[in-house]
């Protein structure tokens, strides 16, 4: 994809407040710290359009950005963080699946793993919840850059096998190296694809 343009667009928690679905979204989500906002930073060629931090739980709210004025890309509050106060806790389950649940625009999700940890009850919740609503789900294996290659594998095999999902449909991705965001793209656009023809037709 070319990036033309990139713009914050707005930050909300309920579906009132959200921008009209009138345009294809795919969102990101994980695990506090596991690099959401640096992807989207790659993805769409700016050096600090969403906020990264090394203080992990920082964005709660569901940040929307536009890109070229077509496709909206969407920053998910992270989850895991221990020093997060219990009532946003509490609060990040049920606006996550409200999300998902409602939002008539999701493309596509793509969820973030950190090459080094295991996959717990967070990721496998956001698992279910997308085949539940039927949202194609992107699974990305992120910081690849920490361990070394000859790693990799065994890596990706425990993800694979801590979230039920096939070993072969993961995409390795690094801000250091920038591999994987061509291929992240292209999963984005097949995703995206049929979402205006069906917006003419209904
Ligand atoms: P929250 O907004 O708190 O949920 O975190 P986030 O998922 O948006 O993570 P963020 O993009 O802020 O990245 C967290 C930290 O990890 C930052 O210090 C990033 O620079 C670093 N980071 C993200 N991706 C990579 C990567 O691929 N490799 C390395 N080495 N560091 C990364
Ligand atoms: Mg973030």
């Amino acid at each position: 994809m070319i990036i033309h343009s990139t713009t914050f667009i707005k930050s909300a928690v309920k579906p009132d407040a959200f921008p009209a679905a009138t345009l294809a979204e795919v969102a990101f989500c994980g695990r506090s710290n596991v690099g959401k906002s640096s992807l989207i930073n790659i993805l769409v060629n700016r050096k600090s359009l969403v906020r990264t931090s090394s203080t992990p739980g920082r964005t709660q709210l569901i940040n929307f950005f536009l890109v070229n004025d077509t496709l909206s890309l969407v920053d998910l509050p992270g989850f895991g963080y221990a020093e997060v106060p219990l009532a946003v806790k509490k609060a990040w389950g049920p606006m996550m699946r409200t999300y998902f649940e409602e939002r008539q625009s999701l493309c596509a999700i793509i969820l973030l793993f950190d090459i080094r940890r295991t996959p717990r009850e967070e990721e496998l919740m956001l698992i279910d919840w997308a085949r539940q609503y039927d949202i194609p789900l992107i699974p990305v294996v992120t910081k690849a850059d920490k361990v070394t290659k000859g790693q990799r594998a065994k890596h990706v095999k425990e993800i694979s096998a801590a979230s039920g999902i096939d070993s072969d449909e993961f995409v390795l991705f690094s801000t250091i190296s920038r591999e994987g965001s061509d291929v992240i793209w292209a999963r984005i656009e097949a995703a995206i694809e049929g979402f205006a023809v069906e917006q003419v037709a209904e």
